[in-house]
């Protein structure tokens, strides 16, 4: 693991972003792992900035988001789907086939996790993006999921609910249960990147790269990935 300290967050996204562009433009049938939260809403701006200015090609290229909410519709402000067609997927050329995000249908949500699973271990991802919980958390695995899991339905902690209310009108409002990557699935991908800002994000940072590797701290499994980089600003490093 490689981790990469900046005096602003500005810094990392620019990095970040351009590092994108480069994979992206050396192989525009890139596989790429993407991931939401308000970690990610920068970058993705960087990257239509840039599509807007030097017309990068996504037309080839195929996206694997990490997550969605159950129970939400499909067009709910709040759906991770609705969160990427927002501020990547309806600014570039690709093409919405080739993009994929779990669904996150009620009444047939572990028909979806299959189906998803198979999808991932026939399009290996080449860069895994990942945002980091403020308990750990890696897409929606939780304190406690095995190493070993694949796509599956998982309870949403009490934490992650309130975490996550700030983007809904009320914590009523966040769904129970989210449909998510496993751990294994993320593991396979060939290069992770994972973004952690701000001093909300300090304890976790420090569980990750400095705590034990256990399944207390989904995250702390990234050690064992053998090229996985970690871009944190002050804050979220204070801790190390
Ligand atoms: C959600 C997502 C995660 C994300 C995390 C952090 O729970 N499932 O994939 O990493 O939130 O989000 P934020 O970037 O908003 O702090």
């Amino acid at each position: 693991m490689e981790i990469k300290v900046y005096d602003s967050v500005d810094k990392i996204y620019i990095e970040v972003a351009s590092y994108y562009v480069k994979k992206i433009t050396d192989n525009p049938s890139i596989t790429l792992g993407l991931a939401t939260g308000g970690t990610m809403e920068p970058l993705y701006k960087l990257l239509v900035d840039d599509y807007n200015e030097n017309k990068t090609d996504y037309s080839k290229a195929k996206t694997f988001n990490l997550d969605e909410y159950i129970g939400l519709p499909k067009d709910h402000n709040q759906s991770y789907r609705y969160f990427m067609n927002k501020h990547l997927f309806s600014h570039v050329n690709i093409q919405l086939s080739n993009t994929h995000v779990p669904i996150g249908d009620k009444l047939r949500v572990n028909e979806s996790a299959i189906e998803f699973e198979k999808l991932l271990s026939e399009n290996p991802r080449d860069i895994q993006l990942l945002g980091l919980g403020q308990n750990g958390h890696i897409g929606f695995n939780e304190p406690g999921t095995s190493f070993d899991s694949i796509t599956h339905v998982v309870n949403l902690t009490d934490k992650t609910r309130e975490d996550n209310a700030r983007f809904f009108l009320n914590l009523d409002e966040v769904p129970h249960q989210a449909i998510t990557m496993g751990i294994k699935s993320m593991l396979s991908a060939k290069e992770i990147i994972i973004i952690a800002t701000g001093i909300s994000k300090a304890r976790a940072v420090k569980a990750m790269v400095n705590g034990p590797v256990n399944e207390r701290c989904p995250a702390s499994i990234l050690r064992r990935h053998p090229d996985c980089i970690v871009y944190l600003d002050k804050d979220a490093a204070s801790l190390l």
